[in-house]
């Protein structure tokens, strides 16, 4: 049963997943939509935030690669001013590498055009002023592709929604610590401020904190993700001017071009990260899970664990030489929710009647910003593809934990997934 437009809908979380929710639900005449957050969106720590995302069309899965060039529509268009289109090159040291042989693959089915790097170096014909140690890697460049103001972006959006007339709510009366659920079915959500906002529709977007009010644990698990900033003087920036969006799938490294106006170059690992480890209660039962902490923000401390800090700053040698030893202006742990495959979870849940889930980014779903709410809302009325429906099923879960490793789909690469030691945690 589609549920109905005057009926009132909760939307717990405002990153890409719940604002883009929020906005297409709108458009299609639900009228009553309140979202939810900690804070106030760009959320400092959330997962959709900083200077950038990497915007690309390369998937080796064909469903993603399609969704991607149907964004790239948005982001040059209704986005267009929060996009930069610097191309995206995809880096191997090892001939033929795995994902990039599919990425191509895929790409050139769907109609892309792509420059195969048989030696990197050739790359330095269209971007002269890269400084990266190029020699002895392959690999391909897109010139569609490029990086977003992610921030921007979503704060753009976030006003889109309000000027919409959806409440956005944050603080204490926006932070949710739990459902409220008579029998099994979710009537609303209890506030930390508290009292509680009732609703017909709950629908929960919390990224990596969605273990903490739910129990997800064997479609979903969070993974601290390492990224670095450096900042550049406005000469030093104009010395990078015109270079790509590169990543190294031998290290997971990726780096971006320095941002317009802030000369902040960035860098981070798209690798398997680390766990935190906390116990939870929800519905009288312990928990353990990984997750990001929940109280305060998680952008604060600038904390690295000391192998995150020294791999990053290894990729920092080998892709920007020249500022290899300057101190990091902030570092951070960025956090994935990943799942085992790397596709989304959108979907009612399987047992409890008023909620809907859309989470599962495992480090890629920003890109889909422009096109993701009408995705959702599809499933959410349940007008998706059969094929959709499947592969972003929320499964019941069988009561046993997954694990906290999720791998992804096989884009990934450096270390494998480690979790933090009670000393590092209490640095976080
Ligand atoms: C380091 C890093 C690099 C990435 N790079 C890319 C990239 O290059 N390209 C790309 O496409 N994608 C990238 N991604 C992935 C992409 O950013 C994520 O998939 C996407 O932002 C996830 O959005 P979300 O809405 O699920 O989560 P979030 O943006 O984190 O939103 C969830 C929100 O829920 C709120 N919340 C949680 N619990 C509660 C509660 N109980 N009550 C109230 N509010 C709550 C949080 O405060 C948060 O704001 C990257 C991610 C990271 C971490
Ligand atoms: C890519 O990563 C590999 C493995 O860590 C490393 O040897 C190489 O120098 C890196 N190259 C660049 C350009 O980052």
């Amino acid at each position: 049963m589609a549920p109905s437009k005057n009926g009132s809908i909760v939307i717990v979380g405002a990153g890409v997943f719940g604002l883009s929710t929020a906005l297409e639900l709108k458009q299609r005449g639900y009228n009553d939509i309140t979202v939810l957050d900690r804070y106030t969106p760009p959320a400092v720590d959330g997962s959709s935030v900083d200077i950038s995302r990497i915007i690309r069309i390369d998937y080796a899965d064909p469903v993603y690669c399609k969704m991607a060039r149907e964004a790239y529509q948005g982001w040059t268009t209704e986005y267009k001013q929060q996009y930069f289109e610097s191309g995206f090159a995809l880096l191997s040291e090892t001939p033929r590498n795995d994902w990039i042989e599919k990425s191509k693959a895929t790409v050139l089915a769907n109609g892309g055009t792509v420059e195969v790097l048989k030696d990197a170096t050739q790359l330095l014909q269209s971007y002269p002023n890269i400084q990266a140690k190029l020699s002895g890697m392959n690999g391909y460049l897109n010139r569609i592709g490029g990086w977003a103001d992610a921030a921007g972006s979503i704060q753009k959006l976030a006003s889109r929604c309000s000027v919409e007339g959806i409440s956005i709510i944050s603080g204490p009366r926006g932070t949710v610590v739990s459902l409220r659920k008579e029998g099994s079915r979710v009537v609303g959500v209890n506030l930390l401020s508290g009292g509680s906002l009732l609703a017909s529709q709950v629908i929960v977007s919390t990224g990596a904190w969605t273990n903490r009010l739910l129990d997800v644990a064997h479609a979903a698990s969070s993974s601290g993700q390492p990224v670095g900033f450096i900042q550049l003087t406005e000469e030093e920036a104009r010395s990078l001017d015109n270079t790509p969006v590169m990543i190294n799938m031998s290290s997971g490294v990726f780096v971006f071009p320095p941002s317009p106006g802030s000369n902040i170059l960035k860098l981070a690992r798209h690798g398997y990260g680390y766990a935190n480890e906390v116990t939870v209660i929800s519905d009288g039962t312990t928990r353990t899970i990984s997750s990001p902490k929940f109280e305060s923000s998680n952008a604060q401390t600038g904390y690295l664990p000391e192998d995150a800090d020294r791999d990053l700053r290894a990729g920092l040698r080998q892709f920007f030489p020249k500022f290899a030893d300057r101190p990091w202006m902030n570092r951070r742990l960025c956090w994935y929710t990943d799942t085992p495959k790397g596709d989304f979870i959108i979907d009612h849940h399987p047992t409890l009647q008023g909620l809907f889930v859309a989470t599962g980014g495992a480090g890629h779903g920003f890109k889909f910003l422009p096109i993701l709410g009408k995705y959702i809302a599809d499933c959410f009325e349940d007008k998706a593809p059969q094929e959709l429906r499947e592969k972003w099923r929320l499964a019941p879960s069988e009561g046993d934990s997954a694990g906290y490793s999720m791998k992804g789909d096989g884009s990934r690469a450096g270390p494998p997934l480690r979790e933090l030691t009670r000393v590092e945690k209490a640095k976080l």
